[in-house]
């Protein structure tokens, strides 16, 4: 748990499942009942993370493996918690991440087959026992998601030309995540209106953090 009077919440998922349109919903939803909600994503969040960002996101997909993409997702991880996550939960705001270190387990993990215990030393050197209180697995077919996603992005397309193959695993490698930690994950159908995606995510956090 987070650990402050804040809140924690990551929203996950693979490429084109609409994080960033459902994570709106929910901070507007939240602020209508009066809590202070603050935005953020990863890689990047913060000044440094940002920078590291554009290193993982832009050029060809195989410019990293595995190992220094995790190494580097850590790297920008790490200085996003402590200067932009950790001080907005002690000042009581509820923080609303677009990705946190379930993508590294999907992405570089099952994706890239950089091994889950090596994953979860990083975890812990980076992080620590720090985690969300709530985290959000958006699924939907990886075909519907690229296909979303190579309408939006511009110079960021770095991990979507990495395929479709890959992409299954970092589906399965999500759902999986989601079997294994029940208590913390939901997994939501995302394969569906926006509205309906909205209301199976306000459902989740009001059932789960007893707002709404
Ligand atoms: P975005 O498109 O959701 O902003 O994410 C940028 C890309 O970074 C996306 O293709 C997923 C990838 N990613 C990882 O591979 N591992 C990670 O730990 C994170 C946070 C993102």
């Amino acid at each position: 748990m987070a650990g402050t009077n804040g809140r924690f919440i990551t929203l996950e998922g693979g490429e084109g499942a609409g994080k960033s349109t459902q994570i709106r919903f929910l901070a507007d939803h939240l602020r209508r009942q009066g809590i202070d909600v603050a935005m953020t994503r990863e890689p990047g969040g913060s000044p440094g993370a940002e920078l590291i960002r554009k290193l993982l996101v832009e050029g060809p997909g195989d410019a990293w493996d595995g190992t220094t993409e995790a190494l580097l997702m850590f790297a920008a991880r790490r200085d996003h918690l402590e200067r932009t996550i950790r001080p907005a939960l002690a000042r009581g705001q509820w923080v609303i991440s677009d990705r946190f270190a379930d993508s590294t387990r999907a992405y570089q993990g099952y994706g890239h087959g950089f091994a889950h215990e090596r994953i979860e030393a990083l975890y812990q050197l980076a992080v620590g026992d720090f985690a969300p209180d709530l985290t959000l697995i958006l699924d939907l077919p990886v075909e519907t998601g690229l296909a979303r996603a190579a309408v939006r992005h511009g110079t960021e397309h770095r991990f979507e030309s990495l395929g479709q193959v890959f992409h299954q695993r970092v589906r399965d490698g999500f759902r999986a995540i989601a079997a294994a930690e029940p208590q913390r994950c939901v997994l939501i159908d995302a394969d569906a209106p926006i509205e309906t995606v909205r209301d199976r995510v306000l459902q989740a956090v009001t059932q789960r953090l007893g707002v709404g």
